[in-house]
């Protein structure tokens, strides 16, 4: 396929969004949108405050990702503004399964306006086009009704609860897992 021996993942266009690859210089807004109470307190590994060293390492891994075949993770952005990261929408992929498991998150100024729902769209869009993924899948801690309805919207369906199973700072959460497969998206 065309987009595995891509060295760079391509850049993906919406309505009103761009999905491009992350730089080294999102760390800054990283940190501080994906560190913000709000944000993190839904995110599995992403503490609050969010030290821009660690952002940083983060987007470093992620960039390697891609050439490692183990997925994509794209900044979003607006057209018209694509140095301003609003936020993130990844893929996790496992191949052998044909599988990934979709992440996303925004920065608290850019909720409630399909932003997150649109980007997914178009990243779940790019999974089953051009990674030749057969399912994509996410897991939501408990207590997150924006991200469930956000995977609502997007067709997914939920498949079930995880009691207790992932450890988030001191508590450990029920993850709500849905799904979604390709030819239920076509
Ligand atoms: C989840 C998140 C990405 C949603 O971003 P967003 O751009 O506001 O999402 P959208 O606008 O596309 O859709 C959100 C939907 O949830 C609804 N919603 C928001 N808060 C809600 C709540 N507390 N209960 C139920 N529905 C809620 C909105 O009304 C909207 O639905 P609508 O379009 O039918 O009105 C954002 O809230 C976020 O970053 N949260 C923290 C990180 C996170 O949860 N990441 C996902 C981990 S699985």
């Amino acid at each position: 396929m065309l987009s595995e021996i891509r060295t760079r993942p391509p850049l993906l266009c919406t309505e009103r969004l761009a999905l491009r690859e992350l730089r080294l210089d999102d760390a800054r807004n990283v940190a501080e949108r994906a560190g913000d109470k709000r944000v993190a307190r839904y995110l599995i590994a992403v503490p609050s405050p969010y030290p821009v060293a660690l952002a940083t390492r983060w987007i470093i891994g992620r960039l390697a990702w891609w050439g490692q075949g183990r997925g994509v993770t794209m900044a979003i952005v607006r057209r018209e503004a694509p140095d301003q990261l609003l936020g993130s929408v990844s893929l996790r992929r496992y191949a052998r399964d044909r599988r990934a498991e979709l992440g996303y998150w925004l920065g608290a100024e850019s909720w409630g306006s399909g932003i997150a729902t649109e980007a997914a769209r178009a990243l779940i869009e790019f999974g089953f086009r051009d990674l030749g993924l057969a399912k994509i899948y996410a897991q939501v801690l408990e207590g997150n009704r924006a991200s469930c309805h956000v995977l609502e919207k997007l067709g997914m369906i939920e498949e079930g609860t995880r009691r207790r199973h992932i450890r988030k700072g001191k508590r450990l959460l029920d993850v709500t897992l849905y799904g979604v497969l390709e030819d239920e998206w076509r």
